[in-house]
């Protein structure tokens, strides 16, 4: 059977061929002018409502024109509050402007979620530097030193943008921080400034406190943006990105009202809008409406919920796996209790030959379930028995049975 000919199954439960689905979306109405715009990766021209950040960075930064090291900087905000892309565009600017003066920057970016041992980050700022180290192998002191030795060989204030920061000192420590906010004494003629971004409000907590106070020289914060700011930055993209009349009424202020309420987040409001723009598509839609809108939100929300649980620890898939078999056999939604809980997973552990947790820390377990949002717990008192809690899910059965059914790291069907 040629692939062409191969039965799919759609979303909506239509049988196509491949070739009906090429030849459907060739025909289907041109909604997209450039794609690109929407994707995470994008960095736009112009950020609204992010004017005074991109001063603020803009004054710190300024001191590279005349040669001299910029204070190193914090920057902090709660997830899509354009951190990433109001330092992105500082810093290109400012490497653009550079020259003009006779100097030269060079900026490194790394995103410490990817890059996040102390050995990663120096051998990433090598590669920047153009200088070649093997994946593993060498000592860290060694690969810093090269990194040094590279620097100084060349007449450059470098910029070392730490995305993320806050994988990188859960992870590994303070120690790259600590050797990197102290490299400009052991340096003759380049500089190093570093800007650190996290979303993790909390994540000063973790460090040392001389790492902290050379760290956060400056510090920037990102406030989470409001309906009308969010609305303000969706029709800018919607412009660069769809051919004219291809957004019904009602669609932006939509997608601004529903991020504004989850926590004025930018990257959840230009999802929405591609993925609406793209169910649109498939449906061949000449417009995207409010219910594409609403479809998009679903298959997110969806998207979401099956990436917390894939990585989840597997003994938290085992304590979902036991509630989900406990509502299977109950006839009484509200029967389930931690007790009947731990007494399941109990034995699946054994029937899989895994060492079982603590019921206290399968109760911790419990607890962080409810914290995401996968489950509600909720504490009843049984008379003379006590107290305990009752278990449902907070998530379609249907979704839980599904996710862990693709998991490669737990068998579902096995138990
Ligand atoms: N003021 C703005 N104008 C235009 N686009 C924006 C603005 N703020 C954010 N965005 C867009 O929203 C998305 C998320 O922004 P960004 O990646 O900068 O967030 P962040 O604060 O770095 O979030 P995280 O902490 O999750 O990394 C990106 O696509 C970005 O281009
Ligand atoms: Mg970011």
């Amino acid at each position: 059977m040629s692939v062409g000919a191969l039965r799919l199954k759609q979303n909506d439960d239509s049988d196509l061929t491949l070739d009906e689905i090429f030849e459907g979306y060739l025909k289907s109405p041109k909604l997209f002018q450039r794609r690109d715009v929407l994707d995470s990766s994008f960095v736009p021209k112009n950020l609204p409502h992010r004017t005074e950040q991109i001063k603020q960075l803009g004054y710190i930064l300024a001191s590279v024109l005349r040669g001299a090291k910029p204070s190193n900087i914090l920057c902090f905000g709660k997830t899509g509050t354009g951190k990433t892309a109001v330092s992105k565009y500082v810093l290109s600017m400012l490497k653009e402007k550079a020259p003009d003066h006779g100097l030269r920057v060079e900026v490194a970016y790394l995103n410490c979620n990817n890059v996040d041992t102390n050995y990663r980050v120096f051998a990433d700022l090598c590669s920047t530097l153009g200088i070649e180290v093997p994946f593993t192998g060498l000592a860290t002191d060694e690969v810093f030193t090269r990194f040094k030795q590279g620097l100084d060989q060349r007449e450059s204030l470098f910029i070392v943008v730490l995305d993320e920061i806050d994988s990188l000192i859960k992870k590994s420590g303070n120690e790259t921080l600590y050797s990197l906010t102290r490299i400009n004494s052991d340096l003759s003629s380049a500089k190093v400034s570093i800007i650190g971004i996290s979303n993790d409000l909390k994540f000063k907590d973790y460090l040392d406190p001389r790492v902290l106070s050379s760290l956060s020289e400056e510090e920037l914060v990102f406030k989470p943006y409001e309906a009308p700011e969010i609305t303000d930055i969706l029709v800018e993209r919607a412009e660069l990105a769809f051919r004219p009349n291809t957004l019904d009424k009602g669609v932006i202020n939509m997608i601004a009202a529903i991020a504004a309420q989850e926590h004025g987040d930018a990257r959840r409001a230009m999802d929405l809008l591609r993925v609406a723009a793209e169910i649109a598509e498939r449906e061949h839609s000449e417009v995207i409406t409010q219910s594409h809108v609403k479809k998009a939100q679903g298959a997110i929300e969806r998207n979401t919920i099956t990436e917390v649980i894939s990585t989840l620890p597997v003994q938290s898939k085992f304590v979902i796996s036991s509630i989900y078999q406990l509502e299977n056999v109950t006839s009484d939604p509200d029967a389930v209790s931690t007790g009947d809980v731990y007494e399941r997973y109990v034995q699946l552990c054994r029937d899989a030959g895994m060492d079982s947790l603590t019921q206290r820390r399968v109760g911790d377990l419990i607890n962080e379930l409810d914290a995401l949002g996968i489950i509600s717990a909720r504490v009843v008192s049984r008379g003379r028995h006590g107290r305990t809690k009752e278990i449902h899910f907070s998530i379609p059965r249907s979704l839980v049975e599904s996710t862990l059914q693709k998991d490669k790291q737990f068998d579902f069907n096995r138990y």
